[in-house]
Order: structure tokens, then C-alpha cells, then sequence
């Protein structure tokens, strides 16, 4: 199974919606740790009812983001995700620095609730409302220096209805969030991404050999 640290902030419901495709069989992986930088994050509980360790690093306890990202790390590591493991933020509303994205380099993914790179940011859904698109929906990218940015991996559409706001928007994008998520995951633990320069291709499933010539 593929080691994943999963870090979040808040509900944490991308988080369960990757616990209960592991309990379910259908994504090889073992969530090692789930990070939160907020204490009362409900996805701590989630993790906790799993028996899945959990860690509270305060990000306003340390100096820097490179001194909080040192010790985000330290406490992955510890957990025991190598160079096979993956980093999944699930609602983590923080930015990065190349202190982490060098130590876990192209192993760090996110999800984001927009066609990405139209509306990033903390109100993705509320902001595609606001500018009167048709059509929204969600991105799983890899993730560099910038927020909600880094090469795609999957994306999930949906459209935008007359009259509803970001709130019920959003309802409906977080139904497709968690079910590309665990897909991207799943592609991750089969080593099915490969990177052409930023592009992510999606090499075929495996057949079963004994049928190949
Ligand atoms: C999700 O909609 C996720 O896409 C979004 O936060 C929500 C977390 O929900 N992330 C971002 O906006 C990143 N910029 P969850 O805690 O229930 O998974």
C-alpha cells in the first residue's frame, strides 16, 4: 500500500471520502498521519475515529513558514512516509514553501474546488458564482510554489445553476471532489502518472500479462 500523509484544516470530508476507499479495498494506500494547523479541525476526529495518528502543528507557533514547514517534515517523515509516499492536502489552507515541495518533489498533490487555474484561492466556488460562469467543478493537481497551482491530474465539471450561490455550488462540486480524489490517489498508488515536461499523462492499466503474446 502506498504510505500518504494527508493534511487538512477543516470538515476534513475529502479526508473520509479517501479513509472509506482504502476500508473499501478500492485504493491501495495507508494513511500514515493527518496533519491539521488547526486544533479543532473536525478532520482530526475523523482521523482519530479511524485509529489513524494525528498531529496539531500551530502554524502561529513558529517564526517562519520555512520553520513551520520544517517541522511538517520532521512529523511526515516520522509517520513513515518515504520516497514510495504521497502527500494529499484535503483542505489544507496553507501555502507551501520549496523547504517542503524540494523534500517530497513531485509527490505533493491537492484539490481544489475549480476548474483550475480559473479561481483559486480560499473562495473558489463563491468566486466562479460571483463571475457568472456556466460551468465549474474541481482539480486534483500536483502542487508547486504557488496556491491551487501545479500541473492537473484530473478535473470534474458541473454546471452552474441559475439563482444558486457558492454555498450550493460548492455542495455539489464536494460530491466530485470525493470521488476524483480517491481516483488520483489510486492512479498515484498504481504508478500510472508519469510527468511530460508539465503535462500529466495517464499511462493505460495494466492488462493481465498472461493474455500478451
Ligand atoms: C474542499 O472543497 C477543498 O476543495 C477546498 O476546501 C474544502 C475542504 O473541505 N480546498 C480549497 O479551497 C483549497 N484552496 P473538506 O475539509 O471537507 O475536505
Amino acid at each position: 500500500a502506498m504510505p500518504i500523509a494527508v493534511l487538512v484544516s477543516g470538515g476534513g470530508s475529502n479526508l473520509q471520502s479517501i479513509i472509506d476507499r482504502i476500508e473499501a479495498g478500492m485504493l491501495d494506500a495507508e494513511i500514515k498521519v493527518v496533519v491539521s494547523n488547526r486544533a479543532d479541525a473536525f478532520g482530526l476526529t475523523r482521523a482519530r475515529n479511524h485509529n489513524i495518528p494525528t498531529r496539531v502543528l500551530l502554524h502561529t507557533e513558529f517564526p517562519s513558514r520555512e520553520a513551520f514547514d520544517e517541522e511538517m517534515v520532521r512529523a511526515i517523515r516520522e509517520s513513515g512516509v518515504n520516497e514510495t509516499g504521497v502527500v494529499a492536502m484535503a483542505g489544507f489552507m496553507r501555502i507551501v514553501t520549496p523547504v517542503f515541495l524540494e523534500t517530497f518533489r513531485g509527490r505533493v498533490v491537492n484539490i481544489h474546488p475549480a476548474l483550475l487555474p480559473s479561481f483559486p484561492g480560499v473562495h473558489g466556488q463563491a468566486d466562479a458564482v460571483n463571475y457568472g460562469v456556466k460551468i465549474s467543478g474541481c482539480t486534483v493537481h500536483f502542487v508547486d510554489e504557488q496556491m491551487d497551482h501545479g500541473p492537473v491530474i484530473i478535473q470534474a465539471a458541473v454546471p452552474c445553476l441559475t439563482g444558486e450561490d457558492g454555498d450550493a455550488l460548492g455542495a455539489r462540486i464536494l460530491g466530485l471532489e470525493h470521488r476524483i480524489y480517491p481516483q488520483a490517489l489510486q492512479w498515484l498508488a498504481e504508478g500510472r502518472l508519469e510527468m511530460r515536461g508539465r503535462f500529466v499523462h495517464l499511462k493505460p492499466a495494466s492488462r493481465n500479462l498472461a493474455l500478451q503474446p
